[in-house]
């Protein structure tokens, strides 16, 4: 069990990492992307499906692919997507530093709040699968923090340390006796 397991992270739509924008800018800078209406779109780190399930639902005939290392995060986004019922999104569980770098390809493939998050050798895997896994016309997307506001990893690193039970903790109001 990992944190992301006990502690919840719903995520949601994160419009500057839709494929339309990746593909329009894509476009812009001189490339030929493949069209977002039949693409296949992977996302790593995708959490309980915030991102990649608005996207599957407004792109019926793409197929999307989600991978995180959280059971119960990809259980939920499982769940999602077959109440919305949409077929062509798949949820994996799975460490992306066991990722197979060497299968099938994908047009987009995306990883929004993940870099910055992961150590050096998951990193270090991460651009190996976006650069062996992408078509030959694919973009990939991949955020990581910046400074100044990056200090604030720091404190999430602090952060981080703490147990589920050690919000407990916190959030317990103390007793009349322990008041006076
Ligand atoms: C900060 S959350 C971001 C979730 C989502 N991408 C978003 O932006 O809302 C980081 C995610 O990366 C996942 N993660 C961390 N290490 C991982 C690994 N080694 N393999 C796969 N997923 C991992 C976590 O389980 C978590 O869901």
């Amino acid at each position: 069990m990992i944190l992301y397991d006990e502690l919840r992270y719903p995520g949601r739509f994160y419009p500057q990492a839709s494929i339309e924008r990746m593909a329009t800018l894509a476009t812009l800078y001189g490339m030929d992307p493949p069209p977002v209406q039949s693409c296949r779109v992977l996302e790593l780190g995708c959490g309980e499906g915030g991102h990649l399930l608005p996207l599957a639902h407004a792109f019926p005939d793409s197929e999307f692919v989600g991978v995180d290392l959280s059971e119960v995060s990809i259980d939920r986004a499982r769940n999602a997507a077959a109440q919305l019922g949409l077929e062509k999104v798949h949820f994996e569980a799975g460490d992306l530093g066991a990722f197979r770098a060497d299968a099938d390809t994908f047009d987009y493939i995306i990883a929004h709040g993940v870099f910055s998050w992961i150590p050096p050798a998951i990193q270090e895997k991460l651009l190996e699968v976006c650069s062996r896994r992408l078509a030959p016309r694919g973009v990939a997307y991949i955020s990581y923090n910046t400074y100044p506001a990056g200090h604030l990893r720091a404190f999430h690193a602090t952060w981080h340390g703490f147990t589920p039970a050690t919000f407990r903790t916190l959030a317990r109001r103390p007793t009349r006796r322990e008041r006076s």
